[in-house]
Parts: structure tokens; sequence; C-alpha cells
């Protein structure tokens, strides 16, 4: 009794519903991404590059608007990859998805994916470590992976209510030290992400200001791009066609907003 109200209060806290929260926001803006590329004539390839068990990238596939061409999940933790793959086995989606161990924070093994991601997401990781020269590093793995015209999808966590409650509850991925969160403010997270060479299309925030999701697409001509032949079309007349969807479809979400007089 008293083991499950503990649970009971720990996971309604704060932090856990803002967790609950992202994922849905997460997916929302990953079917909106899979839409965009979709209508931009880009292949739908997905990668997530810390899933965890990559549970919300496989369920924002159900209702999607398209089906994807392929979902690759990767994350460092050979657990995760295990559990992961079950997911993958269980959803019957062994042929579009696969998940495999890789470094997010490895800039050839992220330029080197094949086939090339069109979607890249990247969730729950950066505020785990305090550098930006580490996050600075993944961010330009994604951009020389990702296509001109192709989509980034990233969190931020501005502030949590419940840093020493995390700090001195949770083991730290970093040899037991502390688990003390890096918050970064919003234009500390974009501005990372700008510099790599990606332009912000819109943003989600829960109620309580702690988890917020944007989506972005790589620049054209941006960033540090080191050249990777790109397959199937002019990868500046995609990005020209992604961002006159993601306008056209937010004068649509406007016009539907707009009370009728
Ligand atoms: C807080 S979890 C977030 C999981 C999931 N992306 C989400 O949003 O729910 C952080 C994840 O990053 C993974 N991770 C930590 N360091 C990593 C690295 N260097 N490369 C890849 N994954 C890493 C962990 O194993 C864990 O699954």
């Amino acid at each position: 009794m008293l083991g499950k109200l503990i649970d009971r209060n720990y996971l309604e806290s704060i932090g856990w519903r803002g967790i609950r929260q992202r994922k849905l926001h997460l997916e929302e803006l990953l079917r909106k991404a899979i839409g965009l590329a979709r209508s931009a004539g880009m292949f739908v390839r997905i990668v997530d590059i810390a899933a965890g068990h990559g549970r919300y990238v496989l369920e924002a596939l159900d209702g999607a608007p398209t089906a994807p061409d392929s979902v690759l999940l990767r994350d460092y933790s050979e657990l995760n990859v295990d559990q992961g793959s079950a997911l993958i086995r269980a959803k019957g989606l062994g042929r579009v998805a696969k998940f495999v161990r890789g470094d997010a924070f490895d800039r050839a093994s992220l330029a080197g994916i094949t086939p090339r991601p069109t979607i890249g997401i990247v969730s729950g990781l950066y505020e785990l470590f305090p550098d930006n020269a580490l996050v600075r590093t993944s961010l330009a793995g994604l951009a020389d992976a990702i296509p001109e015209g192709g989509l980034l999808l990233y969190t931020g966590q501005p502030w949590h209510p419940q840093l020493e409650l995390i700090a001195r509850a949770l083991t730290s991925h970093r040899g037991g030290l502390p688990w003390v969160m890096r918050r970064r403010t919003q234009a500390e997270m974009d501005q990372l992400v700008e510099s790599a060479g990606f332009r912000k299309l819109e943003q989600r925030i829960d109620e309580w200001g702690i988890f917020t999701v944007s989506l972005a697409t790589r620049a054209a001509g941006a960033g540090s791009h080191v050249g990777i032949v790109v397959d199937r079309e002019s990868s500046h007349e995609a990005g020209v066609r992604v961002l006159e969807s993601a306008r056209k479809l937010k004068e649509a979400e406007a016009r539907r907003e707009r009370p009728h007089l």
C-alpha cells in the first residue's frame, strides 16, 4: 500500500507529467515532419540517435500521414538496444525499423549513416551533458548526415523544479557524480542547432515550462557539411519545398484557429 502510494506520487510528480507531455509533443511533431518530408518529395528515413527504447518513434508511426521508408534507432546502451529491438518485433515493424548500438557524440559515425536520414531526432540527451563542445560535435554529425531540406526534432530543458531531488536520488551516468541536469535556455539550444546548419520552424512546450520540443530544417548551404553525395534529387529544391509546405501548413492551422465571425 505504502509502496503503491510512493510509486503514484513519483509517477504523478511534475517532472514525469512533463516527460509524458514531451512524448506527445515529439509524436505530434514527428508526424508533422513525416508529412513535410513526403510532400517535399523526399524519402522518409528516420534516425533517432539516443532513442532509449524508441517507443515514441514507433508509436508516432500509428497515425502518421504516410509510412516511413526506414527507421533507424540508435542508443549507447546495449540493454536499450535489446529492449528496443524487442519492441520493434512486438509491433511487427521488423521490415522497416532496426535498432543498433551507436555513440551520439561520434561525428563520423553519424555522418556515415546510410541510407542518409531525412528526419533526425535527438531527445532527452543533451541535458545530460554540460559541455557545449560535445553537443556541437553531435549536431555537426547530424548536419553532415541530413541533406538540405531534411528535418531535425530536438528537445530542450530550460529548467526543472526537481533538480536537487534528481541530483541526489538518481545515479549519474558520469561515474557516480551527482546527476545535475544541464539546463539550457531555449535561445542557447536554438543557437547551437542553428550554428550547426538548421533553421528552426516551430516549437512545443508543456504547461509547466520544463520540456520543449522543436522542429528545424536543414538549411541550404549552411553549417559544417562534409559533402556526401545526395541521392534522388536536388537537396536545395527539397529544402525550398519543405519551407514552403511548412508555411502553408502554418497558414492552414492559423485559419482553423481563427474564430468564425
Ligand atoms: C534520458 S534518456 C532519453 C531517451 C529517449 N530519447 C527519450 O527521449 O525518452 C537518454 C538516453 O541517451 C542514451 N545515451 C547516453 N549517452 C549516449 C551516447 N553517447 N550515445 C548514444 N546514446 C546515449 C542513454 O542510454 C538513454 O537511452
